[in-house]
């Protein structure tokens, strides 16, 4: 049964709570870096980037250091963040004080999307609660060390999700991401070495600590061991956060734990990991299984987990009209390519879902995709890009059907 109080400090401390921060205060920071590598704990924001690793590359020499948590979750698809904000804060705090430690940072900032207001005020709750138990504060956990957490409220814009746009933002300034190098591990937040994570990478370091890296890399693939919190969405019968150990096949995910698709309808489409990881045919989502490696091997990516159902009555051709129009609304307008390329696409998307589109357009779209991959200042481009790139190769017929000049492009060579 649900516990309706799970985000309460005494739920969670009944639960096992804490148990591991006291364990990780007690050992040096760099043996807790060492079972986070030992571990295998990729990165759940999206890159899947190992986590240890990325702490190592602290500068050894620093005067200060950050972490930032990434609560931001404004990937169209993902929602699986807001779950561990809302029913179990505590093992993100938990998570933040075992990182905080491993990094030696003694300031947290959570930056949390503006939209969250329960999860806000969960995690808010939360903080008090832990402050006014001695668990964060000058004397974390009573280690003698201090650990601070501010919590930053977004204000709605998908781009700060985006790691040096959040510092950013946090700083006061326009929430628009910073030319990489420097990367924040050397000059992050306030130009101090800043470790970025996303909510759910934090929420596994209490297992490792408590339980150790191998009891974790028993769970899931070699490459990618642990659990995941999949966000199912779309057309299915059980839309919601299932937590699956990395591996299982996505037939099983999709038929067996969410009920299928709905109405007993086909699979036409999946998008595996938020809407900027390449949409698969309804072959490929049921061959593949969930884990990086296995999606990566289709040319798509498990990114943040977002799997968006799309049945068999789906227009693609307006799937990809929904998604050019999110993209050209949040690019943030800093490279030309970004902010140029996502507007043209999204008219000429919407030109052809009209009917109004031609061949000529088609070609354009899909040169226009090319040319704005890796020619800008952050990683927005591609996750407009390939979508685009994905819908329209793997759909085509849709596409040209929608075209005014159908007939003639259809009697073309
Ligand atoms: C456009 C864009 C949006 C992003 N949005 C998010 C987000 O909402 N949440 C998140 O955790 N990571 C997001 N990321 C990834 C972050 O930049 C960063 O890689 C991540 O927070 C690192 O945490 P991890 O190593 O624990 O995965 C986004 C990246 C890009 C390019
Ligand atoms: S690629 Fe787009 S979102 Fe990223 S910095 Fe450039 S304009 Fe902004």
């Amino acid at each position: 049964m649900v516990n309706p109080d799970s985000h309460a400090l005494v739920s969670a401390r009944a639960a096992g709570a804490y148990r591991a921060s006291a364990k990780a205060l007690a050992e040096e920071p760099e043996e807790i870096v060492r079972l986070v590598k030992d571990s295998g704990l990729r990165g759940r924001g999206g890159a899947g980037f190992p986590t240890g690793l990325k702490w190592t590359f602290l500068p050894k020499n620093r005067d200060a250091t950050y972490l930032c948590v990434n609560a931001d979750e404004s990937e169209p698809g993902t929602f699986k963040d807001r779950l561990i904000l809302e029913k179990d804060p505590h093992l993100l705090i938990e998570g933040i004080v075992i990182a905080c430690h491993a990094i030696r940072c003694a300031h947290a900032y959570l930056y949390i999307r503006g939209e969250f207001c329960l999860p806000y005020e969960r995690i808010r709750a939360a903080a008090a609660e832990a402050y006014a138990a001695g668990l964060l504060g000058p004397n974390a956990g009573g280690s003698g060390q201090p650990i601070d957490l501010t919590i930053h409220r977004g204000a709605g814009a998908y781009i700060c999700g985006e790691e040096t746009a959040l510092l950013n933002s946090i700083e006061g300034k326009k929430g628009q991401p910073r030319m990489k190098p420097p990367f924040p591990t050397n000059v992050g937040l306030f130009g101090k070495p800043t470790v970025i994570n996303n909510v759910e990478t934090l929420a596994n370091l209490p297992f490792i600590v408590e339980n150790g890296p191998d009891a974790y890399r028993a769970i899931g693939t070699e490459k990618s061991p642990g659990t995941r919190l999949m966000s199912v969405s779309g057309h299915i019968e059980k839309p919601g956060v299932y937590e699956v150990a990395h591996g299982v096949p996505m037939r099983g995910l999709i038929e067996d734990l969410a009920g299928g698709v709905r109405g007993g309808r086909k699979l036409k489409a999946l998008i595996p990991g938020g809407s900027s990881t390449p949409v698969l045919t309804a072959e490929e989502a049921y061959a593949v299984n969930v884990d990086f490696e296995s999606v990566q091997a289709t040319g798509s990516m498990l990114g943040s987990g977002g799997c968006i159902v799309m049945d068999e009555t789906t227009d693609m051709v307006w799937a990809l009209d929904k998604l050019a129009h999110f993209y050209a609304h949040e690019s943030c307008g800093q490279c030309t390519p970004c902010r140029e390329g996502s507007g043209w696409i999204a008219e000429i998307v919407q030109k052809i879902a009209a009917g109004n589109g031609t061949r000529k357009d088609l070609e354009k779209l899909e040169s226009l995709a090319a040319q704005i991959v890796g020619n800008t200042i952050c990683v927005f481009s591609d996750a407009l890009a390939m979508p685009v790139v994905s819908h329209v190769t793997k759909f085509r017929a849709e596409f040209e059907a929608h075209l005014a000049d159908r007939a003639s492009s259809s009697a073309a060579p």
